[in-house]
């Protein structure tokens, strides 16, 4: 059974936002929730048919939905998946970076350009993202109040905050990301009015973030204390953060990377 939001259901109306990475996993329900609440839905990825899927299943609930296939690592993508949005709905409201790359390998045998790979999906490609989509986010961009920019939400994660195993690919793209979140805001929050946040989840049910990266036969006894402290999150509780992020709730947080992982990473296991 789906999760009651505790928000009123226009919270977003009126917005655009485009997602990257939007059309599964967490950035999917981000996409459905933020539609739930009256926003209008433009999903960026790779494969076409995974985006086909998508936006069926949200015009299915009535939400106003398009797919644009592209990849963040090309600029060029970027650029027309922005620009395409931006001529069907005639304004950007809100971007969420939620495209990552991600599997699972010890440091040693990782190659180069399988390190570099990961830093340029999820920490390039966000700043791509966010670099191309400037010009429509900030205060008097078009369709925008002279007075009113956007906002952006960067999917991050907690693995850098310690360190991982078989993970020094993503983390160190992470922590990039999160980087980037406080420069932007700072820079961007200052002169443009543009807010600029991160969310970092912890272990997510039914996610690729989940299932790829924490396999029985390498987690063993660590994945059995996160589900018997009955500490995994759903992908609703990363998309609650994002529609409290993006909403006026959220309109004095600007830098922040929210947490969202039950305590996870504060502790190690009990036993
Ligand atoms: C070692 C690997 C590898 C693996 C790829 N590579 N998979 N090395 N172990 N399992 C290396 C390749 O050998 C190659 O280097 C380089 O990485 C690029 O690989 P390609 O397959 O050519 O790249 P591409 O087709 O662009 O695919 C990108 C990808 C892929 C990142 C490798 O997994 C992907 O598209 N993933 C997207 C979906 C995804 O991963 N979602 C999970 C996100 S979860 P060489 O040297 O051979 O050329 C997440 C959560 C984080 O981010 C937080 C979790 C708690």
């Amino acid at each position: 059974m789906e999760d009651e939001s505790p928000f009123k259901a226009e919270i977003v109306k009126g917005k655009v936002a485009l997602l990257t990475g939007g059309a599964s996993g967490i950035g999917y329900e981000i996409s459905y929730q933020m539609g739930l609440h009256g926003a209008s839905i433009a999903i960026m990825g790779r494969r076409k048919h995974v985006l086909d899927s998508a936006v069926a299943t949200l015009l299915s609930h009535g939400i106003s939905a398009i797919g644009l296939e592209g990849d963040v690592r090309k600029r060029e993508d970027a650029i027309r998946v922005l620009d395409s949005t931006v001529k069907h709905y005639g304004r950007l409201d809100i971007l969420v970076n939620a495209a990552a790359g991600n599997f699972l390998v010890p440091a040693e045998d990782l190659s180069l350009n399988g390190f570099r790979t990961v830093i340029d999906i999820d920490s390039v490609g966000t700043f791509t993202m966010c670099h191309e989509a400037l010009k429509y986010l900030k205060k008097g961009g078009i369709g925008k109040d002279p007075s009113c920019g956007g906002t952006i939400i960067n999917i991050s994660a907690t693995l850098h905050y310690t360190a991982t195993w078989y993970q020094i690919h993503v983390s160190a793209a992470k922590a990039a990301v999160d980087s980037i979140t406080r420069s932007l805001a700072l820079e961007w929050g200052t002169d443009y009015d543009i807010r600029v946040n991160g969310i970092a989840p912890g272990p997510i049910e039914d996610t690729a973030g989940f299932s790829k990266l924490a396999p029985e036969e390498i987690l063993g006894s660590a994945k059995e204390h996160v589900l018997a402290d009955n500490k995994m999150g759903k992908k609703w509780d990363i998309a609650m953060a994002a529609l409290y992020l993006a909403s006026d709730a959220g309109k004095y947080i600007n830098g922040a990377t929210l947490v969202i992982d039950g305590g996870d990473w504060l502790g190690k296991p009990r036993h």
